[in-house]
């Protein structure tokens, strides 16, 4: 027995000492110290020595016991120590490598050329004001030398809501409730917001649509005046090498009226975008009518004013050269992600 034990301990230390993990180390534990262990399974002869032997094999068997059980220990921490800079070499950072770039958004084109206008504006003096897009008929129409039978009414197909309120169908109301604020102090404002209209979505139609109101009122006023800031506002946004044309038109709140043309990209050399006529429309205007200065209580003897209206969308599909009004509001990313 003696000679069993001490095959044992030689057989068992060295399992123990090439032990790789902490796993067979323990699997090394139960096999030689376990309750079906093999040196459990050698005490069990005991009984068959003699009297006086047993408490010597016993002392050994006692000493074998302490010896694996330190030698367990001692391996078992080498291994945690092996296993934790394992761990660690693994978890190692690499602090140069590049981090994820966070995908940052765009802004719409249309903020844009919103913005964009508006700054032009801001800097020729004007200031920002608004109205509601839920409209009654007299500031929708009525104030703005629109009265009920007028045929002019026909130009906007409008979207009631009942017999006297409406979705706005331009931004000029705006220019009524500012004089009805303002009265009787001079007025330079710009009126940005979205109108409503009767119309079916198309490659240049869409039921909504952004307009940009303008009006000055103040004494000495004159068309010149108009002529002058919108000629500045066009080169600014355009370019400076492009030209401003006047046209004569009809507008129930402006007399007289004149649309606003500037100079297409292709220079008169004709293309699809200006149909080869070699200008663009861009918005309509004039001088404020003086019956709707008089309604909204300024004297026309004295004060004078002029005003004009336009499309934020068309100035965008100009601008960018974008041929279907539908883009602006798909929210395609392959789309919004040029601007
Ligand atoms: N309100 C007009 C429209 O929607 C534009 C306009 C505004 C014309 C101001 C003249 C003066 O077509």
């Amino acid at each position: 027995m003696r000679q069993e034990l001490e095959r044992l301990k030689t057989e068992a230390i060295q399992e123990i000492q090439t032990a790789g993990d902490s796993g067979s180390l323990n699997e090394i534990r139960v096999k030689i110290l376990g309750k079906k262990g093999t040196l459990t399974s050698i005490l069990r002869g005991m009984g068959r020595l003699a009297p006086e032997e047993r408490p010597i094999i016993g002392e050994l068997a006692n000493r074998v016991r302490t010896e694996l059980e330190a030698a367990l220990e001692e391996r078992g921490k080498t291994i945690a120590l092996q296993e934790q800079n394992r761990r660690l070499a693994q978890e190692e950072l690499d602090i140069l490598l590049p981090g994820r770039k966070p995908k940052l958004g765009h802004c719409h084109p249309l903020q844009l050329v919103l913005e964009e206008i508006e700054a032009i504006f801001l800097g020729m003096g004007f200031s920002i004001a608004e109205g509601p897009e839920i409209e009654t008929d007299y500031y929708n129409f009525e104030a703005l030398n629109l009265p009920k039978d007028h045929p002019a009414r026909d130009m906007q197909d409008s979207l009631y809501i009942t017999p006297e309120i409406l979705l706005r169908t331009h931004t000029s109301p705006v220019q009524v409730r500012t004089m009805e604020k303002m009265y009787p102090n001079p007025i330079r404002i710009i009126a940005p917001g979205r109108v409503y209209r009767r119309d079916s979505l198309d490659a240049s139609h869409s039921p909504m649509f952004h307009q940009i109101e303008g009006l000055a009122v103040d004494e000495g006023i004159t068309f010149g005046d108009l002529k002058g800031v919108l000629t500045v506002f066009v080169k600014k946004l355009f370019g400076e090498d492009r030209q401003v044309r006047f046209r004569p038109s009809f507008f129930p709140f402006t007399e007289p009226s004149a649309e606003v043309d500037v100079s297409c990209s292709c220079a008169g050399k004709g293309c699809r975008v200006c149909k080869g006529s070699g200008w663009l429309e861009i918005l309509g205007s004039g001088s404020v009518n003086p019956a709707v200065l008089k309604m909204s209580n300024y004297d026309p003897e004295r004060v004078s004013g002029f005003a004009f209206g336009l499309g934020v969308e068309r100035i965008a599909m100009l601008k960018y050269g974008i041929n279907d009004i539908r883009l602006f509001y798909e929210n395609d990313l392959r789309f919004l992600a040029q601007f």
